[in-house]
């Protein structure tokens, strides 16, 4: 059967080997200034998922066995229980002959058995998945702004001073690997208090759910069993020593030079003393001394976050992509799909 669905832990070396490969031939024709993937830990990559998640795998193979397609589909459990979320990638060389199709008529198949009603996916806007998702009817949810650092373009000077201005009163800690159990109380709030004000956080499957700090424990296990290695920079306010901003980024075995930066986000209360330009400013130099394989930061940020913007573009990022979160449910995926 050229169409096979599989748990993460029943993917061979072979497997991985070409499951890499397709995502490095993707990569070439649709980004090709996007860092490759290699295989080191690809495994430990799909592997790994938070408690209550549960991830499936789909492999097509064409006739000789060549992989031409491949989809991961995570469905959430906790909070987010009933949605799931699909990465899906047809081999350029075998595009425009129903490999996506399949390959999504079996996602949705799977989300559907397992009670899941809403499937979402995230497009880069320049390349042919929008056209494709906007074919099967997917809607465009959340557009997110794609910011690049260049390393080599850093203006160290500049980083150091910002690193270095901080309003009296507080203080930065860096933490590596993880948050210390002193700090995941306060740490879980901040992220908790600025998820319900509609703030510019922008949420990856790893971190669904992780406002609470048994969830957190379980996210940030979950990243180093996933061969993704997390730096985080918390502000601290005195004198009693809560965590009342934090930034965080990983690097991941997979694709080390590249790190991602994903949620920075500062207490209501302590906003606009700066805090969020020391944070952002502090772990690159953290990143500096720990992670000299680096090419560039990425980070994001939604279309209306003036102020996120503006730190970045301070800092030396520049915006150069978005991407699209899109959603469908899941029953009317199939009809669409399945007649
Ligand atoms: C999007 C992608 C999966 C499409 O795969 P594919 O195998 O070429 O798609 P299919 O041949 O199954 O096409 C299914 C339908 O979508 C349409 N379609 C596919 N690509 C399209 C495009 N770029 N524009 C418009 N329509 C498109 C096809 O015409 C077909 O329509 P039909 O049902 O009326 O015949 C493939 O281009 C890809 O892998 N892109 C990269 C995905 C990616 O970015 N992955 C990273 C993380 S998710």
């Amino acid at each position: 059967m050229p169409l096979k669905q599989l748990a993460p832990s029943e993917m061979t070396a072979d497997d991985i080997r070409d499951w890499c490969s397709v995502l490095n031939d993707m990569t070439a024709a649709d980004m090709p200034s996007e860092p490759r993937w290699r295989t080191e830990r690809l495994h430990d990559y799909l592997v790994g998922t938070l408690p209550d998640d549960q991830r499936c795998l789909f492999l097509y193979r064409d006739d000789d066995g060549d992989l031409v397609g491949h989809a991961s589909l995570i469905m959430f459990g906790g909070e987010q229980a009933g949605t799931a979320v699909v990465e899906l990638s047809t081999r350029p060389s075998a595009r425009g002959k129903g490999v996506g199709k399949r390959l999504l008529l079996e996602v949705a198949r799977c989300a559907a058995a397992h009670g899941c009603r809403a499937l979402s996916v995230e497009v880069i806007a320049t390349t042919p998945a929008v056209g494709f998702y906007d074919r099967l009817g997917f809607e465009r949810a959340v557009v997110e702004q794609r910011h690049l650092l260049r390393w080599t373009e850093i203006d160290w000077e500049k980083i150091e001073r910002a690193a270095g201005r901080l309003a009296a009163g507080y203080r930065l800690e860096y933490h590596a690997g993880g948050v210390p159990e002193r700090l995941l109380d306060s740490y879980a709030s901040v992220k908790a208090n600025l998820r319900t004000t509609n703030d510019p956080v922008v949420v990856v499957p790893e971190w669904r759910g992780s406002a609470q700090a048994d969830r957190l424990r379980d996210s940030l296990a979950t990243l180093e069993r996933r061969g993704m290695r997390s730096h985080i920079v918390v502000a601290i306010a005195e004198p009693y020593g809560n965590v009342v901003g934090l930034t965080e980024l990983v690097v991941s075995a997979q694709r080390p030079t590249r790190a991602d930066q994903y949620d920075t986000v500062v207490d209501p209360e302590h906003r606009s003393y700066g805090l969020g330009m020391s944070m952002k400013a502090r772990i690159l130099t953290e990143l500096r001394k720990a992670e000299p394989q680096l090419v560039d930061v990425q980070t994001w940020t939604m279309e209306t976050a003036d102020d996120v913007r503006w730190i970045n573009s301070e800092l030396g990022f520049v915006h150069d992509v978005d991407w699209y979160d899109y959603e469908t449910d899941v029953d009317e995926l199939l009809k669409r799909i399945d007649g």
